[in-house]
């Protein structure tokens, strides 16, 4: 129905190309810095929810790559707590860390902060499961 158009034609789509830099890695932690444009953002121009769950995703993976085991594994649950927005323009940090890697799980905590401010934009956590 045509009163869904609008909802569904969000701003940001899960293709949508967006680059991070990556400020630090070592093993089981990676630092990111991402500026927020405005094909990142929802209609009310702060970060899309979506693209901060796949930057969870995507450095929590990153860290647990950067790890002696090296393996991406596979989610089984994700939660993200936002905070606060993050508008046009603002610079964020993305840190991932791994905080248990067990023979089959691990346990990933992700802040995003405002780099100049240090402020809470989300808080997520990523559980992955690494095979037998
Ligand atoms: C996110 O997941 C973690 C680990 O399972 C849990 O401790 C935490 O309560 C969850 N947070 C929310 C907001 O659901």
């Amino acid at each position: 129905p045509s009163c869904l158009t609008n909802i569904l034609e969000p701003t940001w789509h899960p293709n949508t190309a967006y680059s991070m830099t990556v400020l630090s890695a070592t093993p089981g932690k990676v630092v990111c810095e991402m500026k927020i444009e405005e094909e990142h953002t929802n209609r009310g121009g702060t970060l899309h929810g979506g693209l901060t769950a796949t930057l969870v995703d995507v450095v929590s993976t990153a860290a647990l790559l950067y790890t002696e085991r090296g393996m991406p594994g596979v989610s089984v649950d994700m939660n993200i707590t936002y905070m606060s927005a993050a508008k046009i323009g603002e610079e964020i940090l993305i840190t991932a860390q791994i905080l248990k890697q067990g023979r089959s799980m691990a346990f990933a905590s992700v802040d995003v902060t405002n780099k100049e401010t240090g402020k809470f934009v989300a808080q997520g956590r990523h559980t992955k499961y690494l095979g037998q």
